[in-house]
C-alpha cells in the first residue's frame, strides 16, 4: 500500500462494485484487519460439546490473539486471554484438554489463576509488597474476553472492548443455528469425528467469497461432476443413490439452477445462499426421522426445518453453516496469504446415523484435503493470490447484478448467483475496519 491507512483510504478500497487488490495482498492491511475488523466483530470460537465437563478447555486464535475457552466448576463457559499476566507466556498450548486442577498455573514462574482469571498466588510475595504490581494490569490476572455469548451451544467471542452486541451483530442470521439445532429431535448436537483442518496459501477473503459464489461449480467442478456421472448410469431418477453420488451430482446443475436458488443479504456482511433451493435439496427423505422431528417440534415447524436447506449461511466472517448436511466451516486467518480452514461435523442426538454419515461424507468429499472438489477451489484461490500481483488493473470485479438501490437496502433478497452476497461482505468489512480509526 502506498497511502497511509486512514479510515478514508480504507473506504476507498471498497467501491460499490469493485474491491482493490490490496484487500488480499497487503501485509500492512492484514495486521490492521486482525486488530480492527476481527477484533470488533463476533467470531465463532467453538461448540459446547468440545468442553462437556468441568475443567475441559480448548484454545483458539482469534483476531491474532490466543484465547482459552473453558468450562468452570459450575458448568459455565468462560473465555480468557491465554496470556500469563506476569510476562506473557501462553498458559495452554494444546488444542484441547483438561485443566486438571482448580487453578490455572503458568509453567514459567508458577503464577496461578482462578478459573475466572483472577490472580490467586505467585511465589516470593514479599518481594512485591509496596511495588504497585497488584494494582497494575499485571496484578489483574488473565483478562476475560470482552464479549462472550453461547447461543444454543455455539460459542462466540468479540475480542475488542467496544462493538455491537451479539444480537445486533447477527440479527436474523442466527436462524441458521436454530435450524441446525432444531434438526436434532432432542434439541442437542454434538461435534464428532474430529476436525478436518486445512492450511491454504491465500488470503481468507478468497475462501469466504467462494462460499457465496454459486457460478463457479459449472466450470471449476466440471471434472468432479463428470467422474460422478461416469459412475452412475442408473436412469430411474427415483432410484436410491449412494451417498457420494447423491452429494456430488447436484454440483453439475446448469447456471439457471444456481440463479434460481435465491439469496439474501443481511446487515454486517451475513448472507444466505440458497433461500429457495440448493445442491442439498434433493437428499432422500428419512421416514422415522421426519416423524421424530414432527413429534419434537410439531408438523409445521418440522416441515419448515426439512424444506429449508440453504447452500450456505455465512455468519460473517468466521463461520459458514450447512444445516443439511450438518457441517460447519470455520475460517481462521493466519497471515495475509495463509488461512486455516476447519470443517466440523455434528451428530444429532436422537437422530438417525445416516444424518451424521451425510455430514462426514460431505466433509470428506467436498472439504477435506483429499476431496475431489476442494482442491479445484484451493488451486484457484492460490492462483488469485499470485495473479492479482500482475498489473495494470488493481481492481477485482463484483459487478454482476449490481444495482445502486442495494446500497440503501438491507436486508435484501436477490437471485442465487448475484455478487451482491460478496459486495455485502466488503461493505461490512469497510465499516467495521474503520469504526475506531480516523
Ligand atoms: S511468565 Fe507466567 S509466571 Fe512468569
Ligand atoms: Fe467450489
Amino acid at each position: 500500500m502506498s497511502s497511509p491507512l486512514s479510515a478514508a483510504s480504507i473506504r476507498d478500497l471498497v467501491r460499490a462494485d469493485q474491491v482493490h487488490k490490496d484487500l488480499y495482498l497487503s501485509p500492512e492491511l492484514f495486521v490492521l484487519e486482525q486488530r480492527e475488523f476481527f477484533g470488533n466483530t463476533w467470531q465463532y470460537a467453538g461448540h459446547v460439546s468440545q468442553i462437556p465437563n468441568a475443567l475441559d478447555y480448548i484454545t483458539v486464535d482469534i483476531a491474532g490473539q490466543s484465547l482459552l475457552i473453558l468450562r468452570d466448576n459450575e458448568g459455565a463457559v468462560r473465555a480468557l486471554h491465554n496470556r500469563c499476566a506476569h510476562k506473557g507466556v501462553r498458559l495452554y498450548t494444546a488444542e484441547s484438554g483438561q485443566l486438571g486442577a482448580r487453578f490455572l498455573r503458568c509453567p514459567y514462574h508458577a503464577w496461578s489463576y482462578r478459573l475466572d482469571g483472577a490472580l490467586a498466588s505467585y511465589p516470593l510475595r514479599a518481594g512485591y509488597e509496596g511495588t504497585g504490581m497488584c494494582e497494575s494490569a499485571n496484578g489483574q490476572g488473565l483478562a476475560p474476553v470482552s464479549g462472550l455469548k453461547v447461543y444454543r451451544g455455539f460459542i462466540f467471542v468479540r475480542v475488542n472492548l467496544e462493538g455491537p452486541s451479539f444480537e445486533d451483530y447477527f440479527g436474523e442470521a442466527v436462524a441458521a443455528l436454530d435450524q441446525m439445532v432444531d434438526r436434532s429431535p432432542s434439541g442437542e448436537l454434538v461435534i464428532e469425528g474430529g476436525v478436518l483442518r486445512n492450511t491454504i496459501h491465500c488470503n481468507w477473503k478468497f475462501y469466504l467469497e467462494n462460499i457465496n459464489d454459486t457460478v463457479h461449480p459449472v466450470s471449476t467442478h466440471e471434472s468432479a461432476v463428470r467422474a460422478a456421472q461416469s459412475q452412475w448410469t442408473e436412469t430411474d431418477p427415483n432410484a436410491p443413490k449412494p451417498l457420494a453420488i447423491e452429494q456430488i451430482l447436484p454440483f453439475g446443475q446448469p447456471y439457471a439452477f444456481f440463479e434460481g436458488m435465491g439469496g439474501r443479504v443481511l446487515p454486517h456482511g451475513h448472507s444466505i445462499s440458497g433461500t429457495r433451493a440448493s445442491v442439498h435439496s434433493g437428499y432422500g427423505e428419512l421416514g422415522d426421522y421426519v416423524k421424530a422431528l414432527a413429534a419434537a417440534h410439531g408438523e409445521e415447524r418440522a416441515k419448515a426445518i426439512l424444506e429449508h436447506s440453504p447452500q450456505n449461511v455465512v455468519l460473517y466472517p468466521s463461520l459458514a453453516v450447512k444445516g443439511s448436511p450438518q457441517t460447519i466451516r470455520v475460517i481462521r486467518p493466519v497471515a495475509v496469504d495463509r488461512t486455516v480452514i476447519e470443517a466440523w461435523n455434528f451428530r444429532t442426538v436422537g437422530g438417525p446415523d445416516l444424518l451424521f454419515d451425510r455430514a462426514l461424507n460431505y466433509s470428506r468429499l467436498v472439504f477435506s484435503p483429499m476431496s475431489i472438489v476442494a482442491h479445484d477451489d484451493v488451486h484457484l484461490f492460490e492462483q488469485q493470490q499470485q495473479g492479482l500481483r500482475s498489473g495494470p488493473n488493481d481492481w477485482v470485479s463484483l459487478h454482476r447484478d449490481f444495482n445502486a438501490a442495494e446500497l440503501d437496502t438491507l436486508p435484501m433478497d436477490t437471485n442465487g448467483s448475484s455478487e451482491l452476497l460478496i459486495r455485502n461482505q466488503y461493505r461490512a468489512w469497510a465499516a467495521h475496519m474503520t469504526r475506531r480509526i480516523a
